[in-house]
């Protein structure tokens, strides 16, 4: 693994969009694997800015979001697929029929999970995935249990997932309950992974990630088996 510390967030967040930006520029037609969260908001707003000074053309880029809460609408302000436009797809060129998120509007939860992750695989898979991870050790909406789970899957939250994430909310009721996200092996399938990690509050849960014993437990030590991982911290 490639760990690099960061002297701050606003650091962090520049690394990020140059290791994503290094990608698209060695590969244009790069297959770019996102995620949504506090985390990456600066890493976008970096891409922004690169894409405005013509730095990066998004032209030929393709996208697969991890995953999108179940049971809402793309249009409210709060799916992810809302979050991505907000923060990245609206302010670059990258082409509207190349963005690909779960759809947590599908009737059939499970059917759009198989499509998704066919889709996944015919692309001919992601060249980098950027990843943040849960203070519950969750990577996507992978939450910790007795398994890995292998593909893209309609998954319950975790209370403590519930409690992290209703700070986007008025109260804790109105966070969805369950999302549809790529499978821990969905995950691993990519060719290289960047995890951002930012704030003191997630120090213990990354030193568990990448220093502790590979388990279901904490889901991201499963990156410890990955062979191109980059982790940039900011604490
Ligand atoms: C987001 C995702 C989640 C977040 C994680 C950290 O698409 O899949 O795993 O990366 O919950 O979220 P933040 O960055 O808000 O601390």
């Amino acid at each position: 693994m490639n760990i690099i510390q960061a002297q701050n967030y606003d650091q962090l967040s520049k690394i990020g969009a140059a290791v994503i930006a290094g990608q698209i520029l060695a590969k244009p037609d790069s297959i770019l694997g996102l995620a949504t969260g506090s985390t990456p908001e600066g890493t976008y707003k970096e891409l922004v800015s690169l894409h405005r000074q013509n730095v990066l053309d998004f032209g030929k880029v393709s996208s697969f979001n991890l995953d999108e809460y179940y049971g809402i609408k793309r249009s409210d302000p709060q799916s992810y697929y809302a979050f991505m436009y907000r923060h990245l797809f609206s302010h670059v060129n990258i082409p509207g029929e190349n963005i690909r998120l779960p759809n947590g509007e599908a009737q059939d939860a499970d059917a759009e999970c198989k499509a998704y992750e066919k889709l996944i695989a015919a692309s001919g898979g992601i060249d980098l995935q950027l990843l943040g991870i849960g203070a519950n050790g969750h990577i996507g909406f992978n939450e910790p249990g007795d398994v890995f789970p292998a593909v893209t899957h309609h998954v319950s939250l975790s209370e403590s997932t519930i409690i992290a994430n209703s700070r986007f909310y008025s109260s804790r009721e109105e966070v969805p309950r369950s999302a549809l996200t790529m499978g821990i092996g969905t995950i691993m399938a990519a060719k290289r992974i960047l995890l951002l990690v930012s704030g003191a509050a997630k120090k213990s849960i990354m030193e568990q990630a990448l220093y502790g014993p590979v388990t279901p437990n904490v889901p991201a030590s499963v990156l410890q088996f990955h062979r191109d991982v980059t982790v940039v911290y900011d604490f």
